[in-house]
């Protein structure tokens, strides 16, 4: 990871090869820039008044050599109107400022951002979200690419400038704060770009027990101790593969003892083709993503231990590939999973993601957790119901949910909720047996959610359907194309919400 760091200072101290001033308006400088402004003698100030920007936010201009200051750009970015700002846009100045710069072969790179005002946040605050811009808009996935474009980049320290000495252990902090936020992320999004072939469900396991700290304890089950346990619903589902399943088990004592864990569900599907039930061709490669659940929840815990986050928490991932073959489930199977009371007849092999989290799920509500976040790349429906802006968020965890949402907004990793009103329920009622996998073309999203909903008992659970969000072909003001790690950001702020009002 690119190294960052903070700094009390000016503009025309820094030896940097490149400072980034804001710009309002697509004209006036802030305060640390006029301060350049006047060493700077008549460059800046004609420049400026030459300079026809439209104020377009993000657009920006690099001047070469301006006299009077030793750094060796001077990028000016708009900002737009300052009025307007908010923390995901200052995020989003950040990446882009940082992107093209490296691009351009910058070494070393100053911001002055920070100085920017924006209502009702704090240096904290913004210092994090400059530092999470940085992080996470830099980051690129091409191990895979011959002629590696980011291995000749020369980007090496990013500085977020502020003025005052006195805020400089603030600022620090949440630069470290960012630094395990934008690791756990990227951490995610590795996971979940590398290719079916690659990340198998061992893959996945072996991941997961890399993850090291006194607190945390990880076990990764095989297919025979995922029989003697009894998860027959990912066996099922595993029938038709010839890789054998995982089912991993992360459990972090970061908190008091004894207190109920948080509990983290993400589904592991490696590579999803449908099975019996095959999917069309085209696209079909995007199911190696069917794992971004699996990815949210390891990337969440990466993050927490670099934290050391004073908090339980319990993490289960299914994780297995959905195959056809000649041992493949079919529809018309009826299986009895984890929770043998419930018989479920599948009608479609292809929505094996509800399947194997329901083994997870009744898992995970045995263990008696404070509450249960599940994450998925569900349904199509959720795709085509919220895009690629929203994840969708069901159960029944009222205040859970709230909180969520109110997450979403703080970090820009949104949600938007679906109804689970009573009678979605009818829809995944059987003729033969208690419930089906599917219910129908319509509230595809909200079917999928009823049936995970048999799994959780009374504990209040919230179920994030993250498969319009969690990858992105085309990229994101965040996100290279790939993995966008959605959900991490979301639930670790929510989670450290938790410990500072339990503090
Ligand atoms: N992994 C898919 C859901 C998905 C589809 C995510 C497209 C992202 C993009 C899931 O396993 C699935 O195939 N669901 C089916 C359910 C249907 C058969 C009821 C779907 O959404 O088509
Ligand atoms: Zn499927
Ligand atoms: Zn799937």
């Amino acid at each position: 990871m690119i190294e960052i760091s903070v700094k009390a200072g000016h503009a025309h101290k820094q030896r940097d090869d490149a400072v980034v001033l804001p710009l309002l308006n697509g004209r006036n400088l802030t305060k640390s820039s006029k301060i350049l402004q006047q060493v700077s003698g008549k460059v800046l100030p004609a420049f400026l008044r030459k300079y026809d920007s439209t104020g377009t936010f993000g657009e920006s201009h690099t001047l070469y050599d301006v006299e009077g200051i030793f750094t060796q750009r001077v990028m000016l970015l708009d900002v737009g109107d300052e009025k307007k700002l908010n923390l995901h846009k200052l995020r989003v100045l950040a990446a882009k400022a940082v992107r093209k710069l490296a691009q351009g072969g910058a070494r070393d790179v100053s911001l002055f951002l920070q100085e920017l005002a924006i209502r009702g946040t704090t240096l904290s605050d913004k210092v994090q979200a400059i530092a999470e811009g940085v992080l996470l808009g830099l980051y690129q996935f091409d191990k895979y690419q011959k002629s590696n474009e980011s291995n000749k980049r020369k980007l090496r320290s990013v500085t977020i400038m502020i003025a005052s000495r006195r805020d400089l252990n603030r600022a620090e902090c949440a630069v470290t704060r960012a630094r395990a936020i934008a690791a756990g992320t990227n951490f995610a999004r590795d996971l979940a770009n590398e290719p079916g072939n690659v990340c198998t469900p061992e893959y996945l396991g072996q991941q997961a027990a890399s993850l090291s700290h006194p607190r945390l304890h990880v076990t990764v089950m095989d297919k025979q101790a995922i029989k003697t346990t009894g998860l027959n619903a990912l066996l099922a589902v595993n029938q038709g593969s010839a890789k054998e399943p995982r089912f991993i088990v992360l459990e972090y004592q970061g908190g008091i003892e004894g207190d109920a864990p948080v509990a983290l569900v993400g589904k592991g599907l490696t590579f999803d083709a449908g099975g019996i039930s095959i999917k069309p061709g085209p696209q079909m490669e995007e199911m190696k993503f069917d794992m971004c659940g699996s990815a949210a929840v390891l990337g969440i815990f990466k993050a927490v231990i670099e934290m050391n986050l004073p908090v339980n928490l319990l993490g289960v991932i299914p994780s297995t590939e959905n195959l056809l073959g000649a041992s493949a489930y079919k529809p018309g199977d009826i299986i009895r999973g984890y929770k043998k009371d419930i018989s479920i007849e599948i009608q479609n092999t292809d929505a094996e993601g509800r399947i194997i989290l329901s083994d997870a799920l009744a898992y995970a509500a045995e263990r008696k957790p404070s509450e249960i976040i599940d994450f998925a790349t569900l349904t199509g429906a959720c795709v085509i119901a919220l895009g690629a802006h929203a994840s969708g968020l069901m159960g029944t965890g009222k205040k859970l949910k709230k909180e969520l949402i109110a997450s979403g907004d703080f970090t820009h990793d949104r949600v938007w909720e679906l109804p689970m009103h009573e009678e979605y329920q009818e829809q995944i009622k059987s003729d033969i047996d208690d419930i089906r996998n599917i219910g129908g073309r319509e509230a595809g999203t909200i079917t999928a959610a009823c049936f995970l909903s048999r799994f959780v008992g009374d504990i209040p659970w919230a179920h994030l359907d993250i498969a319009g969000t969690a990858w992105n072909m085309k990229g994101t003001d965040l996100s290279a194309k790939g993995a966008t790690g959605a959900g991490v950001r979301l639930v670790l702020n929510y989670l450290m919400n938790k410990v500072s009002r339990v503090r």
